[in-house]
């Protein structure tokens, strides 16, 4: 991992959760305590419903928190979206952006969450924005020019100032167990390093740029260790303190 960013693992709980979920972020945070401090900036995504209680259990483990999407409008009648103020309001410092399953579920396009984005920037939280290909982009070997344009149209001119994070989240590598190689991995991470470098300079040399997809306490040493590979976006292994605490260890 580049020395000079702060590396950052974030849990994306997705649609999982309930109140009685608060007391696994509870022995996280204790293990988070009791152990050596963790080398990298600790996020949770839970569902909003979550969001407050969840960022008052975690703070004293020194976990922060962060929404899974927010509208790119502050207010007004969207019936059943969520504001990025509101995510504020909550607690978050963080927001999931253009995830593979919003980009399928609700259509969403790059310009759409270049739009949220920049809502979440204004705002004050920081957009982790989600870029990859499918299987079958990757079969025709689409797989960079896929990712390459989602990233340019998803990411924001204009940071305000402030800072973005990307994720590469190959969407066949999402749930299923599979990983793309070493090598593969690499090679994405160091051509979305170079388009951030070639269009926003010294601040694209900084963005964090996080891998998703079946991360797990078992790959996750060997992964966060290619270059350019600044820590990780966790789906299902965040569910569960032990597993999202190996991981975090493993940085
Ligand atoms: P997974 O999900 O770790 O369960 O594969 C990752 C994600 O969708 O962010």
């Amino acid at each position: 991992m580049a020395d000079e960013i702060t590396p950052l693992i974030a849990g994306n709980w997705k649609m999982n959760g309930t109140s009685a979920s608060l007391a696994e972020v509870a022995r996280l945070a204790g293990l988070l305590a009791a152990g050596e401090r963790p080398r990298c900036m600790v996020v949770i995504c839970p569902p909003a419903t979550l969001l407050a209680p969840l960022t008052a259990i975690a703070a004293p483990g020194g976990i922060v928190t962060g929404g899974q999407d927010c509208h790119p409008l502050p207010n007004g009648a969207h019936t059943g979206d969520i504001a990025a103020p509101m995510l504020v309001d909550a607690g978050a410092q963080f927001v999931i952006l253009g995830h593979s399953e919003r980009r399928a579920d609700h259509a969403e396009s790059s310009e759409l969450v270049r739009s949220k984005a920049m809502a979440a920037i204004g705002s004050g939280l920081t957009p982790i924005i989600c870029v990859g290909e499918t299987e079958a982009e990757r079969r025709a070997g689409d797989a960079e020019r896929i990712v390459t344009s989602q990233l340019e149209a998803s990411v924001p001119d204009d940071w305000g100032g402030r800072g973005i994070v990307v994720a590469y989240e190959p969407v066949w590598a999402i749930g299923t167990g599979l990983t793309p190689t070493a090598a593969d991995i690499a090679q994405m991470h160091a051509t979305i390093r170079q388009r951030l470098v070639d269009r926003f300079g010294a601040g694209g040399a900084g963005v964090p740029i996080l891998y998703g997809g079946s991360l797990k306490p078992t790959n996750a040493r060997d992964i966060l260790a290619i270059e350019n590979v600044n820590g990780g976006l966790v789906g299902g292994a965040s569910l569960l303190a032990n597993d999202f605490h190996a991981i975090i260890s493993a940085v």
